[in-house]
């Protein structure tokens, strides 16, 4: 048994839906999430940058003596993923757009793909692509991730930024939504009305908490009898950023 806590990374509020499922999954495990808030949006930074910035954020977590890393965030683990798992001996879950899942359901209709502009940019979607991206529309959703940071999840707001970024493509079949970047789970309830109701929205988050088991269950290093505690951090030095996080988490449960 291991009391070490998990390490959860994301550039902002957007993990924190990792997160939740994490302590449905995991419950007696310990956690720490730090959010890059004060370099957030990574999604349309030069991924080299990100991969810098996602170095510094795993090694404050490995500063905290963490057991395992969870890259709660798909731009990051784009940028930094491969490279982070080649340096560090210790497990590392990324997350990645649910294509290959919703690649499977039956049915006729489109794929629309929401992710960041660098998600879907770099080599690691374009091999998810070549595999089950037949169907598939890669959609960047630029501003969106602004919006769960700001508190839109549900208003005018976000609903004016959603349809001019899905307008162009709701002219046809669509099967399935993949909600690619971690902050778009929490705008469920916005992005669901503009589609049909039996439209399933697929996010990833289950699938990497199932991998987080199965790596900790192999390296023996579950903990069965924790306590469950989270502790949030932050890059900004704003109190009410560490509040909104709590908020977040509440939203999950
Ligand atoms: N939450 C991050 C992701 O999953 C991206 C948000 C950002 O642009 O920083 O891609």
């Amino acid at each position: 048994m291991d009391q070490r806590p998990i390490g959860f990374l994301d550039s902002g509020l957007g993990g924190i839906s990792v997160l939740g499922e994490a302590l449905r999954q995991l419950p007696e495990e310990n956690y720490v999430y730090f959010g890059d808030t004060a370099n957030a949006p990574y999604g349309d930074k030069d991924p080299e940058t990100v991969c810098q910035l996602t170095h510094q954020a795993v090694d404050k977590l490995m500063a905290l003596d963490c057991k395992a890393i969870v890259i709660a965030c798909n731009t990051a683990t784009s940028c930094a993923g491969g490279q982070l798992r080649q340096e560090l001996h210790l497990p590392i879950i990324g997350l990645e757009p649910a294509l290959k899942p919703a690649s499977l359901l039956p049915g006729d209709g489109k794929i629309l793909v929401l992710a960041t502009s660098v998600t879907l940019a770099l080599p690691k979607f374009q091999a998810l692509m070549a595999l089950y991206g037949k169907d598939a529309l890669p959609v960047p959703c630029p501003g969106l991730m602004e919006c769960v940071e700001q508190g839109h999840l549900d208003d005018d707001h976000v609903r004016g930024l959603l349809k001019t970024i899905l307008s162009p493509w709701l002219d046809q079949p669509i099967k399935a939504v993949v909600l690619g970047c971690t902050h778009y789970p929490f705008l469920r309830k916005a992005i669901a009305p503009f589609f049909p109701a039996d439209v399933p929205l697929i996010d990833g988050n289950a699938g990497a908490i199932r991998q987080l088991k199965r790596r900790l269950t192999e390296e023996n290093l579950l903990n069965s009898a924790g306590s469950g505690s989270i502790t949030f951090l932050s890059s900004s030095e704003d109190e009410s950023t560490l509040r909104r996080m709590q908020k977040m988490l509440a939203l999950c449960q």
